[in-house]
């Protein structure tokens, strides 16, 4: 592992695990919503609030020179090169409700590529980690995805955008893909749904709409568990659509997700 990247771990890993022990030891009994995005159910907290920036107070001490994006607002440019992309909460939702599936997403970017990428899900005890053709680890083991079954054998994780247009029309996509797989999960945060790719906890997942702090880390982790990553056909993964599953399901995922016009609203 190059000094950058081992530097970059190390970094990414501290400021996770800062935020996840905040998040988990202090969640007020009386949380409620602080703001709303795009619509009335796309919420923000005070805690996203704050653990954006404890995160970016932690980088900012300990990599002063490098960019941010974050979902609640940071946005730095940096003369480093290198970028963090921080999704503070993710699984806001579940959070706001006491429900345990929610994590703490922090990638390191340079050049336009995923160096390093973290999940901590503290409700799990377990931190998800990668780094860019080092292979992927919880807490400290080594994950591989499970080999892909049969489309029809298949364990698929989805989410939902939080437009109402957007919704109507990823639920016409999970009705026609129900029947025809084993069965479908939405656990409510994207960055855990690509750990468990990773983990072979689900076979695979695929949803239209992320943002790059809810998707940057877990692709990088689930790539180096041995999972496919990316978009369209021949496309990159991207915020128009996120499919990640073995080779062989992946392509099948993919065209039937095409099929189903998928990528759009
Ligand atoms: C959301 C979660 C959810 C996904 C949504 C995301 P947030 O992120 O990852 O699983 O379905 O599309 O916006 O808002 O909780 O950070």
């Amino acid at each position: 592992m190059t000094d950058l990247k081992a530097e970059l771990l190390d970094v990414a890993l501290e400021a996770a695990a800062r935020a996840g022990v905040f998040l988990r030891d202090g969640r007020p009994a009386d949380l409620g919503v602080a703001a709303t995005k795009t619509s009335a159910v796309d919420v923000v907290t005070e805690m996203d609030i704050a653990s954006e920036k404890l995160i970016t107070d932690f980088l900012a001490e300990r990599r002063p020179d490098d960019g941010v994006l974050g979902e609640e607002g940071a946005a730095t440019e940096g003369t480093s090169g290198v970028e963090w992309v921080i999704d503070p909460i993710d699984g806001t939702v579940n959070y706001l409700y006491g429900r345990p599936e929610w994590s703490v997403s922090i990638a390191a970017r340079k050049d336009g590529e995923t160096l390093v990428g973290v999940v901590a899900a503290p409700m799990r005890g377990e931190t998800y980690r990668a780094v860019l053709g080092g292979g992927a680890f919880v807490n400290d083991e080594p994950v591989r995805v499970r080999p892909a079954p049969p489309f029809e054998q298949a364990l698929v994780g989805t989410g939902f955008g939080y437009l109402a247009q957007r919704r109507a029309h990823q639920a016409e996509v999970v009705r026609e893909l129900v029947p025809s797989v084993r069965d479908i999960r939405r656990g409510g945060s994207a960055a855990i749904d690509l750990c468990d790719v990773a983990l072979g906890r689900l076979d695979a997942y695929y949803e239209r709409g992320l943002n790059p702090w809810d998707f940057a880390a877990g692709d990088l982790i689930a790539r180096e568990a041995g999972a496919r990553t990316g978009g369209r056909p021949g496309d990159a993964l991207s915020g128009e659509l996120t499919v990640a599953a073995p080779p062989g399901l992946f392509e099948a995922l993919q065209n039937r997700l095409e099929e189903l016009g998928a990528w759009h609203d």
